[in-house]
């Protein structure tokens, strides 16, 4: 694969239904200059979701890739996005630089759900999606296996040390891309080098 003339990477922060994307995506926007390509919303905005015809599960919307791929193709090639959505195979390796794939212990991503009012089949199918590690696998069936990286997301805990993991991770890959020091807030706190990074 060529090198990347982009000088502001591109991650994705994929996972099951509650497991804490957007919770991750909002700390780590605020925390970097990188933009916070919210999928929901830009499925929303352009109309191209489909409600489900399954009668048990009406309030889950089909969205035609084709499309949304149209949509947010110049802000990939542009680069710096934060990519919130609960699928990944769909983006192009060459525009992507980091999966981080967002896990939740069963007992509480089961409670997160239920609290959100999800029951029956659907309940069930998100929990079977967790358990069944669908997410990690499609990350390492669609990416290099050395940009792909589990997270926890039991407690806010994790939630801190994650995104202080990734913006030490967009400050080194920017260092390499000819770029220079993260501009937002606090970038910066976390300061070590952590080469293990990607297999922590
Ligand atoms: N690490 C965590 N510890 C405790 N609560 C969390 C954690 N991560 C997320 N939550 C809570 O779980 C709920 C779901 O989080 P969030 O909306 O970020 O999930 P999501 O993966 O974006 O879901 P969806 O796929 O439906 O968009 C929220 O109420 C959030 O506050
Ligand atoms: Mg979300």
């Amino acid at each position: 694969m060529p090198p990347t003339t982009r000088t502001l990477p591109n991650i994705i922060i994929t996972g099951t239904p509650g497991v804490g994307k957007t919770t991750h995506c909002t700390e780590l926007a605020a925390r970097t200059h990188l933009h916070h390509l919210d999928i929901n919303a830009i499925v929303k905005q352009h109309n191209i979701g489909e409600a489900s015809t399954d009668p048990d599960d009406p309030t889950t919307v089909i969205v035609d890739e084709d499309r949304l791929l149209d949509c947010i193709e110049n802000e990939l090639e542009d680069g710096g996005q934060i990519i919130d959505w609960h699928a990944c195979d769909l983006f192009p390796p060459s525009l992507i630089d980091l999966v981080c794939v967002v896990r939740c212990e069963n007992g509480a991503l089961y409670d997160r759900l239920k609290e959100r009012g999800y029951k029956g089949k659907k309940l069930e199918e998100n929990m079977d999606c967790e358990i069944m590690e669908v997410l990690l696998q499609e990350a390492r069936d669609a990416y290099d296996a050395d940009i792909v990286v589990e997270l926890r997301s039991d407690s806010t805990a994790d939630i801190d040390s994650n995104v202080d993991r990734i913006v030490t991770w967009v400050e080194n890959w920017r260092k390499d891309h000819g770029g220079g020091e993260l501009e937002a807030q606090d970038a910066g706190k976390k300061d070590e080098d952590d080469p293990m990074f990607l297999h922590g």
